[in-house]
């Protein structure tokens, strides 16, 4: 895609402060979450594994983000799991979902602390009540990187996120991740899936927050 400006320095003006009124698409993601009754579909020795799970995920907004022209508003994600039966963390993730309005592109940085990381890009459904994204190995931009344990024995070749919002307010997802296991001849299809239920309303960003008189510059930004 080259439909870009040719002066890549200058940043929009005038921009919106408040993140809670920009996020499209990505506006009922915004606020803190929780879902009992995720399932997970892992790769183990002797197959397939199938594990309940418990999830909360804080989806906080930052303030506006400019690459130049191109202007970004986006929410700060962090997502803990843990399984039904176990106490140690099952799964955590932590990164940004993104949302470039001049574009109506919407994006998902991912961190796993396996030694992951991918950008992910997709798009809503025109009337908002989906979203999908997507990362595949290998590609020169959305990309997946992996330590090069994972890489040489659970090669991660794609991830997909569906996500769809209900009426109630809340939404629900499924990830489709593709791994090549070492000494396995059929890709894993390596599944998730749950519904959130919001567990408290997201706090608005600092720029927001200092702009309407609500905090100073230190206090806003958490210091
Ligand atoms: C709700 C989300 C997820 C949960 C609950 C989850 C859980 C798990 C579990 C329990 C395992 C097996 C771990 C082990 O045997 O040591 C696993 C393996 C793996 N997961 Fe996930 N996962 C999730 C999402 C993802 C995503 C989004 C990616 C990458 C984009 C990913 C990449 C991997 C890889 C590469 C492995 C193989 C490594 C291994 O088995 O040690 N997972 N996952």
């Amino acid at each position: 895609m080259t439909d870009f400006p040719d002066d890549i320095f200058t940043e929009p003006e005038d921009v919106d402060p408040d993140t809670l009124a920009n996020p499209g698409p990505l506006t009922p993601l915004a606020g803190v979450w929780e879902g009992r009754k995720g399932v997970d579909l892992n790769p183990k020795a002797e197959g397939p594994e199938r594990r309940d799970f418990l999830e909360r995920i804080e989806i906080q907004p930052i303030d506006p983000q400019a690459n130049g022209p191109q202007l970004l508003y986006g929410l700060r994600y962090h997502i803990h799991i843990l399984a039904s039966d176990e106490d140690a963390t099952f799964h955590d993730q932590i990164g940004y979902w993104l949302y470039e309005p001049a574009t109506g592109l919407v994006m998902q940085t991912l961190a796993l602390p396996r030694g992951q990381t991918a950008l992910a890009s997709g798009r809503a459904a025109p009337d908002g009540s989906s979203l999908t994204i997507r990362a595949e190995r290998g590609g020169p931009g959305y990309g997946i990187c992996s330590t090069d344990f994972l890489d040489w024995a659970f090669r991660t070749d794609s991830y997909e996120l569906a996500v769809t919002f209900h009426d109630d307010g809340g939404w629900s997802y499924v990830s489709t991740t593709m791994l090549q296991v070492r000494g396995r001849t059929e890709p894993f299809r390596h599944l998730d899936r749950n519904t959130l239920t919001k567990v408290a309303e997201p706090t608005p960003n600092p720029l927001a927050r200092i702009r309407a008189g609500q905090a100073s510059k230190l206090e806003a930004h958490g210091f």
